[in-house]
């Protein structure tokens, strides 16, 4: 029997702007999928916030985008909805672009990383949670958890990863997607995922058996929405230990804070802080963008656990520097690189202002 692990995530409301779920959200949640439970429709479920994002880990025996399921994050999302708006939380019901459910919860606004397996002897899984960034934030981390040597050991010296992964890469842009290996095409692969707005990894799997390793959200809100309603903040899942990376080669890619999309208006670039869950509240400038990592083991569908991963003081410098490299792109002000490429604003506020200055760009004759 398979098991699966299905990570569902919106931002239906928050507390003060776009900060903290509040908690009535995650009871609400709680009360929902503890039916769902009672009813065996779940095994187990395990209800955090990122930021303003609510997430639901759940786990059942019904395989990936499954409508059951899917139908139930839906209506978990709708009914805390209906509280937010009680509470006139902001951004109450934010990332549900539609208000009916039909089949499968992708490309109505929640984001969504999903996984089957077959159980191990024992089987932990870390999932990451993001907020005030998007899904392209995980391409840097989880290249290197499966694809760098110089983060994960084991690629190099435990014979059960030495064979290396393949990823499975999206383009968002154009709805296209490609597979690739690694270490073998490990440049071709560099050279897609360093554009983090438009290809983001989706999946990674072991090239040995095709064993599932990772799953990441990589919804794009505002290409849904065609308008900017909020950054996709994602969330991922790993298996570690035993064939994968262990634990501590998952996380170890966030000991250095890279820069992210997001932060401010999901229109500024800056550093990916990791926290526990209980800083996982961005506040200055709403951010910088934050991470979390939840460690479980999963025993027959069950989630035990979690740990709560980056509650470390190893992860201190990297909240320092993270801190002080918030500082430096902060002076930027509305200038790039602080500021996101022109191309990227599309999917902003922006375009509004340009609307306004339409009238006024003339034609010039002077030599450039
Ligand atoms: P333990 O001996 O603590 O299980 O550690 C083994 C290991 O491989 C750590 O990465
Ligand atoms: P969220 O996507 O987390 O709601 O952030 C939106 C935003 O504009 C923050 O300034
Ligand atoms: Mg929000
Ligand atoms: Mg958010
Ligand atoms: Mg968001």
């Amino acid at each position: 029997m398979k098991t699966t692990i299905s990570v569902i995530k919106a931002d239906v409301g928050s507390i003060a702007g776009h900060g903290l779920t509040h908690p009535a959200l995650l009871s609400k949640c709680e009360e929902i999928l503890g039916k769902a439970k009672e009813e065996s429709l779940l095994e187990d479920f395990y209800v955090t916030n990122c930021g303003d994002d609510t997430e639901l880990i759940m786990t059942h025996r019904h395989g990936e985008e499954n409508e059951e399921i899917h139908e139930l994050a839906f209506t978990a999302f709708t009914e805390a909805t209906a509280v937010a708006k009680e509470l006139k939380l902001y951004g109450a019901g934010q990332d549900l672009l539609v208000d009916t459910f039909s089949g499968n919860i992708k490309g109505m606004g929640p984001g969504c990383a999903e996984m089957e397996f077959k159980e191990r002897p024992s089987d932990p899984v870390v999932v990451f949670c993001m907020d005030k960034t998007e899904p392209g934030a995980f391409n840097l981390p989880i290249f290197r958890m499966f694809a760098d040597p110089f983060n994960t050991a084991g690629l190099v010296i435990d014979p059960s990863l030495h064979n290396g992964f393949e990823f499975e890469v999206f383009d968002v842009m154009e709805h296209k997607k490609v597979t690739l290996k690694c270490p073998a095409e490990m440049y071709d692969l560099l050279a897609l995922i360093g554009t983090i707005s438009r290809y983001v990894i989706k999946r990674v799997r072991r090239i040995d058996d095709n064993e599932i390793a990772a799953s990441i959200s990589t919804e794009r809100l505002n290409l849904m929405a065609g308008a900017y309603v909020g950054k996709d903040d994602p969330v991922a899942i790993v298996r570690s230990q035993s064939g994968f990376p262990a634990a501590g080669e998952v996380v170890e890619p966030f000991a250095f804070p890279h820069l992210v999309g997001g932060w401010m208006r999901g229109s500024h670039n800056g550093p990916l802080m990791p926290v526990a869950q209980k800083n996982a509240y961005p506040v200055r400038f709403d951010g910088p963008p934050r991470v979390m990592a939840l460690g479980f083991q999963i025993a027959d569908c069950k989630l035990v656990g979690p740990a709560d991963m980056f509650d470390d003081p190893a992860y201190d410098p990297a909240r320092k520097q993270a801190a002080e490299i918030a500082d430096y792109m902060r002076r930027h002000g509305p200038f790039e690189p602080h500021r996101l490429p022109a191309d990227e604003m599309e999917y902003t506020s922006l375009p509004g202002v340009m609307e306004k200055l339409k009238g006024r760009l003339e034609d010039m004759d002077e030599l450039l």
